[in-house]
This record gives structure tokens, C-alpha cells and sequence, in this order.
């Protein structure tokens, strides 16, 4: 009989991360943080069901409670560690994620469950399995059940957000007498903003509201201390002799991080010769509070509605996309449990397209992870082997650290950081730019 086996340890060095070992923050998160995850939305339904059924005609009616009992489902499913099923083929990827599950019950000799199998896999095998909840319906295929919490991050962001409007609006000016000392300095502090912008994500505060600094530029002198590695020169040199390329930006959190990513990717149109931002967005709902396309479309058209500064900002940015220099798309890749160093076999048309960048920047923690294989690497591992072999073009990842990987530290820094704060790796509140300029071939 199968049995859910926990160990009282930490992660072993140089493997997956995976909730079997309790002292993990996979551990956690599938313990705890899932299911209040889990909870919320099934809260969110039951008190804006009247809400739901005025949008969707009364279809919804029954098909919500349909839904809810599938979420509670899954909720206990996790709890209890049951075995994975198999999706059915509503999805368009979901042939890929039946592939997956049999060919890892394969590799590991029996059907993976959620705290015993690889944390990557077990934690987007949720957020698939909850949109099957809705796939499932007539009337609620492309219902988003974390729209409520993204709108909420996006309204109590408006202060913070001004501030940025207001620098923004000083310093993007085509043909500026601005010296390249400047152009360099405005580009290096844009990026620097859009890294903390990743403090708010959804995910990590269970859906709560995280609070952002009204004014994030008087905080970058002081975050500095706070930041791991720091390739922003590297980045800035890939960047010189870049007229007329496109520069990708794949993306993380809806709500204020969008915004700082949106401000990134117009100085780089304006002030850095880039022709054409590509943002990479997800087809799905996804960790909370990542970006779908809507959510990209959603976040500009509140800002254009809104009085000035807001106003000035999101109208250039709806210029933008109706003249194809912002361009939003999105790819099946970025939902399926893969690690990136699988894209080439996986999804060579998209490996294909990103080689075609001048600089990829992931955003975020989840990025992060399947850029680096989700693997307990020691902390001083170079950044390059982690990536093994994944080059598409130069790439950039802008990370808060949420979760108890990292890679590229100097000897001694993680104990030097840990002594500082033991939950380093945990709480948004350390970071990296990490830069990988060449391909390299493990
Ligand atoms: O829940 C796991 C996790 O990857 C955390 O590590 C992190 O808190 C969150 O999800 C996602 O963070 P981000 O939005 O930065 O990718
Ligand atoms: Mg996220």
C-alpha cells in the first residue's frame, strides 16, 4: 500500500525541491499556504456568487457550486496526499500534463502525490487543476478566481504608483539633453524598481495585501543593503548598440510589479533605442497574482481612465500597444511544470522566438526557480550551471528571494546573510539581479 512518507530534515543538497522534507518551504507551502490559497477563492465565490451570476447568466448558478465542491475536492486531495489523476482534454496542454504524469510515475516508480513528488510539478499541478475546475463549466471557462485580489493589489498600489508616474514623466523625454552617465543611472534605478516590485506577489502573502513604500525610489539607496548579487552594469553594456531590437520581459505579478515592468519597458523604447517590448504573460490564472493578457490590458486601461499623472502614463502605454511597440503575449510553456533547461526539446518554437531578443528579463520567484531547475543547489553554484545550458539569448533574472534556493552567492555570504536574518530566503526581502551573457554547454 502507498504511504506518505515526511522526513525531519531539511532538503538534501543538489536535488529537487520536494514537501517530503518538513523543513522546507515546500514543505509549508503545500501544508499551509496552499490551502488557505484553496480556501479564499471558495470564500471569494460563495460571497460574490450573486456578483458572478449577474455577469454570467444563470448558468453559473449551478456551475458555481459545481466548482466549489471540485475546489474543496482538491483541497482535500492535498491534504491527505493523494496520488495525481489525469486531467481530461479540455485544455489544449493537457495531453503534455497526462504525458508528464505518466512519465513520472515512471521515473519514480509509483503515481506522484503532492508531498512526495518534485515541488515544482506539485505546486503548478494545483493551479492546473483549478482552472480543470472551470474549464470543466459552460459558463465560467475563462473565469479568473483571483481577479478580485489583483484588482485590490492594483487599487491600494495608487500612491506608490503615482510617485512612479510622476518620475516617469521626468525622465522618459525622447532626445533629452540627459548625459549617458544619466541614461545609464535613470535605466540602472528603473531596474532596480521593477526587481522590488517583485515583493508583491500574491502568492507568498496567501492572497493578503502587501503593502508597497508611497515613494519606491527614496527606498533604493536603503534596499541596496539588501541585495545579493548585482549584475545591473552587465546588463547595461548588453544594452549598448541595441537600436532597433526587441528586448523581452517575462513577466511575474499583475498590480504594482506590472507597473514597474510597464515603466522599465518604456524608457528602454524611449530613451534606449529598443524597438519593441515583448511581454510573456500567462494563459491561465496562476499563482495568485500572476499576469494573464486581460490583466496586462486591465492594468493599463484603469491607469489611462484615471486623472493625470496616472492618465499621462497608461495613455502612452495604450499607444504603445496599438503601435506594436508593447506587444503581449502568451505562451502554453509558462504554465506547464517545466524547468526552462527543457524549452528547447519542449517548446522549440518559442526558444526560437526568444532567441531573437536582444536581453530576456524574468521576473520574479517562480521564474527564478525553473530557471535554475528548482534544485537545491549549493548557494555558491554559478548561475550558468544552474541554467544548464538554457541560452536563448542574454538573460536577466530580477528576483526577491521566496522560496530556499539560490545560486551565484560568494563563499560565506549565505552564512553571513542568515546570520543577519535566519528566514533570508523566504521573505521577499533579499534579492538578485543575476546576469548569463553566453551560452554555455554543461
Ligand atoms: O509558492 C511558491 C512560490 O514560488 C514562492 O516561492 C513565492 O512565494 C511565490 O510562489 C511566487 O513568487 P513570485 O510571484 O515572485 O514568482
Ligand atoms: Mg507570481
Amino acid at each position: 500500500m502507498r504511504q506518505s512518507v515526511q522526513e525531519d530534515a531539511a532538503p538534501p543538497l543538489n536535488i529537487p525541491l520536494c514537501a517530503k522534507y518538513m523543513r522546507s518551504f515546500a514543505y509549508k507551502t503545500m501544508k499551509d499556504r496552499l490551502p488557505i490559497i484553496l480556501t479564499k477563492i471558495i470564500d471569494g465565490l460563495v460571497r460574490e456568487k450573486e456578483n458572478v451570476i449577474s455577469c454570467h447568466g444563470e448558468k453559473a448558478r449551478e456551475e458555481l457550486k459545481k466548482v466549489i465542491g471540485y475546489i474543496s475536492q482538491l483541497k482535500n486531495e492535498l491534504q491527505t496526499d493523494k496520488p495525481f489523476t489525469e486531467l481530461s482534454l479540455i485544455g489544449t496542454d493537457a495531453e503534455i500534463w497526462n504525458k508528464h504524469l505518466k512519465d513520472n510515475a515512471k521515473e519514480i516508480g509509483v503515481i506522484p502525490s503532492y508531498f512526495q513528488t518534485d515541488w515544482m510539478y506539485a505546486e503548478c499541478y494545483i493551479y492546473r487543476r483549478l482552472q480543470e475546475a472551470f474549464l470543466n463549466t459552460e459558463s465560467l471557462k475563462k473565469f479568473d478566481p483571483f481577479h478580485w485580489q489583483k484588482k485590490e493589489a492594483l487599487d491600494s498600489a495608487m500612491r506608490p504608483i503615482k510617485s512612479l508616474a510622476v518620475l516617469l514623466n521626468n525622465i522618459v523625454v525622447k532626445n533629452s539633453n540627459h548625459s549617458k552617465d544619466e541614461i545609464k543611472n535613470n535605466f540602472i534605478c528603473l531596474l532596480k524598481i521593477a526587481l522590488w516590485g517583485n515583493k508583491c506577489d500574491l502568492s507568498l502573502s496567501c492572497g493578503g495585501a502587501v503593502s508597497v513604500d508611497d515613494n519606491p525610489l527614496s527606498m533604493l539607496k536603503q534596499y541596496d543593503h539588501y541585495m545579493l548579487v548585482d549584475d545591473s552594469e552587465d546588463v547595461w553594456k548588453t544594452l549598448a548598440d541595441c537600436k532597433g531590437s526587441t528586448v523581452d520581459i517575462i513577466l511575474d505579478n499583475a498590480g504594482f510589479e506590472l507597473v514597474t515592468d510597464l515603466c522599465l519597458a518604456e524608457y528602454l523604447i524611449v530613451n534606449c533605442d529598443i524597438a519593441k517590448v515583448r511581454f510573456r504573460a500567462k494563459m491561465m490564472p496562476w499563482y495568485v497574482s500572476d499576469v494573464m493578457v486581460k490583466d496586462f490590458h486591465y492594468v493599463i486601461n484603469t491607469l489611462a481612465e484615471h486623472q493625470e499623472p496616472f492618465s499621462n502614463i497608461g495613455n502612452r502605454w495604450l499607444n504603445y500597444v496599438n503601435q506594436g511597440k508593447f506587444e503581449i503575449l502568451a505562451d502554453q510553456f509558462w504554465t506547464l511544470p517545466l524547468n526552462y533547461y527543457l524549452m528547447e526539446k519542449v517548446d522549440k518554437e518559442l526558444y526560437d522566438d526568444l532567441k531573437s531578443s536582444k536581453l530576456l528579463i524574468f521576473k520574479g520567484d517562480l521564474n527564478y526557480r525553473k530557471l535554475v531547475g528548482d534544485v537545491s543547489w549549493p548557494t555558491t553554484c554559478p548561475f550558468k550551471n544552474a541554467l544548464r545550458g538554457f541560452h536563448p539569448a542574454p538573460l536577466v533574472s530580477l528576483r526577491t528571494l521566496k522560496a530556499d534556493v539560490v545560486v551565484g552567492l560568494r563563499p560565506g555570504q549565505a552564512e553571513e546573510t542568515a546570520a543577519k536574518a535566519s528566514d533570508w530566503m523566504l521573505t521577499g526581502d533579499f534579492a538578485v539581479i543575476q546576469y548569463d551573457s553566453e551560452k554555455h554547454f554543461s
